[in-house]
């Protein structure tokens, strides 16, 4: 077992008891936010985007402000020493040297646990590739609890690019660990769930289904999650457009939702949700990126409490001549960087993208 810091990485690398200390204390700032305007004085915060951002960057920044802390950081690697060649470790072992808490996005899978094994300060994942976007899906819990008033009991409907949206990835295997809730999984084959989100559905015994209509599956659906196909994890532009536009919810399927129903977009929109439906008061999605901030100022205070037992940031052990099969994990872009897998066997899971290797 590797520990460092009190990292955010992977939700699922914390007790479901410590996600609702975050939605209780989300609640109380809600209620109160000048109570806290000087919690976090003195404190830095380092955002490290290598990715674009708008909401989660930005509700970051906000976030910290409202807390009285400051902000450093960069959101365009080509500005920063990155575009000199400057690796991962070397760029977050400096800011982490600089801030307190480190916020990172980056476009590879894999990449904030690689960054948050040599760093000096807790590291918070911002979005790594199309593996997980944790803050997104503690965003989501938050405004589920607050619109909804539970988080069990619901079918949720997952609906666009399921294969790439990181989004998705988090929500789901948080959404596996309250009771009686239903997934049904709406995509073009194409697009469909990883297999390694799937085994999680599978292991713990929970009801999902695949379909390709949305007209036909909305009528059951307590929660609908919709995503845009994301352009920028294609392999070429034709692939894009053959995926492009699959899904559009507009008011006439809106029509054929419970009354009760809830429509959450992590954001941006391309044109999977039409403008007429964000007058309908079960689009929730603008209210969604507020909660976003309110939940990450919960989150930057816990971290920076630090009184809190942190995450275990690798369980498994080094397989030095072993590789990981995803090419688009972080292991293939920075050369130094251990090689550790969990389990053992013929097959192995990567601590980085937990995709599942043969063994060699
Ligand atoms: C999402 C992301 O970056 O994964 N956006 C966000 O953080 N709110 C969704 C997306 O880009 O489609």
């Amino acid at each position: 077992m590797i520990y460092n810091n009190l990292n955010l990485i992977d939700l699922n690398d914390y007790p479901v008891s410590w996600w609702e200390k975050l939605l209780t204390l989300a609640h109380e700032i809600i209620s109160d936010p000048s109570k806290y305007s000087k919690a976090c004085e003195g404190k830095i915060m380092g955002t490290l985007f290598y990715e674009p951002s708008t909401r989660t960057q930005m509700s970051f920044q906000t976030a910290m402000l409202r807390l009285g802390g400051t902000i450093i950081g960069f959101d365009n690697p080509a500005t920063s020493s990155v575009a000199k060649g400057e690796n991962l470790k070397d760029t977050t072992k400096i800011v982490s040297g600089y801030a307190d808490v480190v916020v990172m996005r980056h476009p590879t899978a894999g990449s904030v646990k690689a960054a948050a094994l040599t760093a000096d300060c807790p590291v918070i994942n911002a979005g790594d590739g199309g593996h997980l976007h944790p803050t997104q899906t503690l965003t989501d819990l938050l405004t589920l609890k607050e619109e909804k008033g539970h988080l069990d009991n619901m079918t949720i409907g997952f609906c666009g690019d399921l294969k790439n949206g990181r989004t998705v990835h988090s929500l789901i295997k948080a959404m596996t660990c309250y009771k009686n809730n239903k997934f049904v999984l709406i995509s073009t084959p194409e697009l469909c769930l990883p297999t390694y989100i799937k085994d999680v559905l599978s292991a713990g015994g929970h009801t999902f289904t695949e379909v390709t209509d949305l007209d036909s599956a909305i009528t059951d659906l307590d929660v609908l999650y919709m995503t845009r196909i994301q352009r920028e994890r294609f392999s070429s532009a034709e692939e894009y457009e053959k995926q492009k536009g699959s899904y559009i919810l507009d008011c006439s399927k809106m029509a054929h939702a419970k009354g009760d129903l809830v429509v959450l977009h992590p954001l941006p929109r391309v044109d999977e949700i039409a403008i007429e439906v964000d007058d309908d008061p079960r689009a929730m999605y603008f209210k969604q990126a507020k909660y976003g901030m309110y939940i990450r100022m919960a989150l930057i205070l816990t971290v920076l409490k630090n009184s809190d037992k942190p995450a275990a940031l690798i369980t498994g052990s080094e397989h030095i001549h072993q590789q990981c099969s995803n090419p688009k994990c972080i292991t293939h872009q920075e050369a130094y960087l251990p090689h550790y897998f969990r389990g053992e066997g013929t097959t192995l899971e990567c601590e980085y993208c937990d995709e599942r290797t043969l063994v060699k």
